[in-house]
C-alpha cells in the first residue's frame, strides 16, 4: 500500500528509541488538481521527544545553546492561539505543552530563516490546524505567487502514539515538510510538474548544491475546456472533487494545470445538483493542438459518465 504521508512510520521509528530523527519519503495522494499538488510527492517527517519530568529545562538549554537566525529579516507571524477546537492534550501538564510548543515553533522558525536567508520579501505565517496524531496542531504557510501555500504540518504527538511505541515516559512533537513546496519557492518553480521534466531547458538550469532561480522558457498557450453533469440524487454525498480529480489525472496525465469547480446548481424543482468543472490544459514543454485536447476530453468525458455514475450535459 502507497503511503499518503512519512507520519506513517512514527511509532516504528519511536520504537528505536531515538530521541529525534527525520524521515525523507516519496508519498501518493489523490488530490486537487492545480500548480500545487501533484499525485506524487515528498515529504520530510521530523520528530523529537523528551523525558516528562526534564523536558523544560533541557528545551530552556537547548533554545539558549543554539546560534539564532535572529538578525534574520522574515517575520513568522503567529496569531493562533491554543482553544477548545485545538487543545492541549489533558494528559500532558499545561507548561510543559507550552515548552514543546515553543520548541517546535522556535525550531520550524529557525529552519525557514535560515533556508530563506536570501529571500527579499517572504512572508511567513502559523495557522491553526488539525491532525488525529497530533494535539495542539499547526499549519505553516508561505505566501507564494498571490497565495498562502501549506508547506507544513505540525503538533506536539498524541500521547497514545509513544505510549504505545513503549515511550510513555516522553513528550514532543512532529512535523511534516513538503519538500517540492519548499523547492518551489527557494527555487522559484512556477509548477509542481516541472519537477519531473526531462525538458534539457528545466534541468540544465540547475547544479547540485545550489540555489538558482528558475528561469521560465516559455509558457505555452492553455486551452480551457469545461464539462458539466448532474448527479444521480442518491449518489451525492459519495462525490469529492477528487473523485473527478483522479480520472482527468489518469486520461489527461501531466497535460492538465488545474481544475476548477466553476458552478454548482441546485435545480428548484427537481432537486437534482449540477456540477460545471473548469479544465485548463497546458503542457509545459509543447502547444497542443486542439484536436488533441478535443480527444482527451472526450475520453475524460465517457469516463465520467460511467465511473460516477452521472448524467453529463
Ligand atoms: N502528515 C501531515 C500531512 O501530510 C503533516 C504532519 C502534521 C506531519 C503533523 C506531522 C505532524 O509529523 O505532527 O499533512
Amino acid at each position: 500500500m502507497l503511503r499518503t504521508h512519512t507520519s506513517a512510520h512514527q511509532r516504528q521509528a519511536l520504537q528505536t528509541g531515538a530521541e529525534k530523527f527525520l524521515i525523507s519519503a516519496d508519498v501518493y495522494r489523490r488530490d486537487e488538481i492545480d500548480t500545487c499538488h501533484y499525485p506524487v510527492f515528498h515529504q520530510m517527517e521530523g520528530v523529537q521527544i523528551f523525558s516528562i519530568n526534564k523536558a523544560i529545562e533541557e528545551i530552556a538549554y537547548d533554545m539558549q545553546i543554539s546560534t539564532s537566525q535572529q538578525h534574520c529579516h522574515i517575520n513568522t507571524d503567529d496569531n493562533t492561539v491554543i482553544s477548545i477546537t485545538n487543545p492541549i492534550q489533558s494528559c500532558h501538564p499545561i507548561e510543559i505543552a507550552n515548552a514543546i510548543t515553543s520548541h517546535l515553533k522556535y525550531s520550524l522558525n529557525e529552519l525557514v530563516k535560515m533556508l530563506f536567508i536570501d529571500e527579499k520579501n517572504l512572508q511567513v505565517r502559523w495557522v491553526d490546524a488539525y491532525f488525529p496524531f497530533t494535539s495542539p496542531s499547526w499549519e505553516m504557510e508561505i505566501f507564494y505567487q498571490g497565495k498562502w501555500l501549506e508547506v507544513c504540518g505540525c503538533g506536539v504527538i498524541t500521547q497514545d502514539i509513544l505510549n504505545n511505541a513503549g515511550q510513555s515516559d516522553k513528550i514532543g512533537w512532529a512535523f511534516g515538510l513538503g519538500l517540492e513546496r519548499i523547492a518551489m519557492v527557494l527555487f522559484n518553480i512556477p509548477d509542481i510538474r516541472l519537477f519531473w521534466s526531462k525538458d534539457p531547458r528545466f534541468i540544465n538550469q540547475f547544479t547540485s548544491n545550489e540555489i538558482i532561480k528558475f528561469k521560465p522558457f516559455s509558457k505555452y498557450p492553455s486551452c480551457i475546456k469545461d464539462l458539466s453533469f448532474w448527479m444521480n440524487n442518491d449518489k451525492e454525498h459519495e462525490f469529492h472533487i477528487t473523485n473527478f480529480c483522479e480520472i482527468v489525472r489518469d486520461i489527461a496525465e501531466d497535460l492538465v494545470e488545474d481544475v476548477k469547480l466553476v458552478d454548482d446548481f441546485m435545480h428548484p424543482k427537481t432537486k437534482k445538483r449540477s456540477l460545471c468543472f473548469r479544465i485548463n490544459y497546458r503542457s509545459m514543454d509543447r502547444t497542443c493542438t486542439n484536436e488533441e485536447i478535443n480527444g482527451i476530453q472526450d475520453k475524460i468525458r465517457k469516463s465520467v459518465a460511467e465511473k460516477l455514475d452521472v448524467t453529463l450535459r
